[in-house]
């Protein structure tokens, strides 16, 4: 693996050792910070200049080889959820990604492309803009000879100010699958309240999703293309206290408003054929 130090950009990106000892890229920009461990390419931290955090990360996150990062932006591929013998989510949150090549532009973006190793017939990249928004774009092409199904998911991690102060917009009229229930029906709420455990796929939206929150004065803005599936999930008590790597009481600072390709929207690729995924996350002022 080539030395990610190489692409270092003086004051601006830096490679140091993250937690547990794994390799961590520290950027700084005009209007934001941002952390990324090369470890599942995982953005673990993006703040604007003077706000929270945008992401939420678990204090009991494990941060070790195989494991997955509580928190931050998971990248899930090829599948989503449990399969049978292999890991949940797939294998491309606990890949040691390569940090394959950075950039900085005059107003002071910094992009950074990233490739995961060893994924068989797919060629797969992810760009990761910082900015005064985050955008992170993951592509996928099938370099094989036949065509191949996948799904996708940017599972993010949302810092919110407490669960009941918050609102979601941007889904209602949407079909969903709950998967608590196991049954299928449609969002009727206009703005979403989450007030019990929730664990659902939403379907064909290519809608943006807002998460309202007076708490810490802010807006927090998910605008998505190359996404058919919004997921929205929030494990409340019981399922909190179940995951090891997560804080009894950390259900009321987070919720995962994801962007991807999941069940009936999972992508099929021809040969030689390019997927893009892409989610721009943002936060605006509360009038
Ligand atoms: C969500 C799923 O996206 O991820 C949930 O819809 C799941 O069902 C959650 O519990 C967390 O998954 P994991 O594998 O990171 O514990």
């Amino acid at each position: 693996m080539s030395d990610p130090k190489q692409h270092e950009i003086a004051g601006h990106l830096t490679v140091a050792a993250g937690n547990g000892g794994l390799t961590k890229l520290l950027i700084e920009t005009p209007w934001s910070t941002a952390e990324i461990h090369l470890h599942g390419a995982h953005v673990t931290d993006f703040r604007k200049t003077g706000e929270p955090p945008l992401l939420f990360i678990s204090a009991a996150s494990e941060f070790a080889p195989g494991k997955a990062i509580r928190g931050g932006v998971p990248v899930i591929f090829p599948w989503f959820g449990p399969r049978e013998g292999f890991p949940a989510h797939g294998f491309a949150r606990t890949a040691e990604w390569h940090l394959t090549r950075a950039s900085r532009t005059r107003e002071g973006a910094v992009t950074l492309h990233l490739s995961l190793p060893d994924a068989g017939d797919f060629e797969v990249g992810y760009r990761i803009v910082v900015a005064e928004t985050l955008t992170l774009s993951l592509i996928v092409t099938n370099r094989g000879s036949a065509a191949a199904v996948f799904e996708t998911c940017l599972h993010t991690y949302f810092q919110i100010s407490a669960i009941d102060a918050v609102s979601l917009n941007g889904l209602t009229g949407t079909r969903y699958f709950d998967k608590l229930l196991d049954a299928e029906a449609v969002e009727t709420a206009p703005a979403l309240k989450i007030g019990s455990e929730v664990d659902r796929v939403y379907q064909d939206t290519a809608a943006t999703v807002e998460i309202v929150d007076p708490g810490f004065q802010r807006r927090i803005r998910v605008a998505k293309s190359g996404s058919a599936s919004t997921v929205v999930w929030n494990p409340w008590i019981d399922k909190s206290k179940r995951m090891a790597d997560f804080g009894d009481e950390e259900y009321r600072q987070m919720v995962c408003v994801e962007s991807g390709n999941i069940a009936g929207h999972a992508v099929t690729l021809a040969p030689a054929q390019r997927a893009v995924l892409q989610a721009e996350l943002s936060s605006l002022a509360l009038d």
